[in-house]
């Protein structure tokens, strides 16, 4: 009983939209995140060659296309020529790489909160921080994203641009005295993303002391999200959603 009320508080992000069962940041695996009933989505952004923001975790196509090359370096034109799903399996042959405008289209009207992670290293992408709160604000979604990013300057440069927009630090290593840290930056943090292993009850609570939420990847067991709920967690991102929040 006490496991099922801690899960019910705990917030699921599907990490790279539903990635255990559909090729991960595709609209396939989008849907099936919405299908789920999974709280938020998360999901990864890169810039091309003629500055689109494309939907996609690594900064080379090679491992979840069937092409190769990094994405800085291809028009978007060339991009959506690929196969983003075969990879995974042959049903989804059909996937492109989508878009991030595609995707605030397609998700505008199930209320859903959505986590964009800029992938900025090896790459700086310059003015991807502009292109991104344009793509929002021009829709009026300002307040339906956590902007997260590993690149901490990609989200002072943010908080500068448009100080509405929640953010995210993530970081994967363990840092020393991590409140600290983050008490230290130029902007407010709305939520902190470690990865799953650092947060135990310290360190959440000293995350909540500054005022800030904890959501930790990637958590794919029941058992891990039940000890991260026990520790007092927010939210955690999981590839198999519905697994980890009724599967116990
Ligand atoms: O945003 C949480 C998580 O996605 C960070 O790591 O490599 O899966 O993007 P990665
Ligand atoms: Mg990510």
């Amino acid at each position: 009983i006490n496991h099922e009320r801690s899960m019910m508080m705990m917030f699921v992000f599907a990490h790279r939209g539903a990635s255990g069962y559909a090729p991960e940041n595709t609209m396939a695996a989008f849907r099936k995140a919405v299908d789920m009933g999974c709280d938020g989505i998360e999901l990864d952004i890169q810039q091309t060659k003629d500055g689109r923001l494309v939907i996609i975790h690594d900064e080379n196509v090679k491992r979840t296309t069937n092409g190769s090359g990094y994405v800085a370096d291809c028009t978007y034109e060339e991009l959506c020529k690929l196969d983003a799903g075969s990879w995974f399996h042959s049903d989804f042959a059909k996937e492109r790489l989508p878009l991030l405008d595609d995707y605030l289209d397609a998700i505008a009207d199930t209320g859903l909160m959505t986590n964009i992670e800029i992938k900025n290293v090896p790459f700086f992408y310059k003015g991807i921080e502009q292109k991104l709160i344009q793509a929002l604000s021009s829709r009026g979604m300002l307040d339906r994203v956590i902007v997260s990013s590993f690149d901490h300057y990609a989200l002072a440069t943010i908080a500068e641009l448009e100080p509405r927009i929640k953010l995210g630090v993530l970081f994967g290593d363990r840092l020393f005295e991590p409140a600290n840290y983050i008490r230290s930056l130029p902007f407010p943090v709305y939520s902190v993303h470690p990865h799953f292993s650092f947060a135990n009850e310290a360190f959440i609570s000293a995350c909540h002391d500054i005022g800030s939420k904890v959501y930790a990847y990637t958590v794919d067991r029941p058992e891990w999200a039940v000890a991260l709920r026990s520790a007092g967690i927010d939210g955690i991102f999981s590839n198999v959603p519905n697994y980890v929040k009724v599967g116990i």
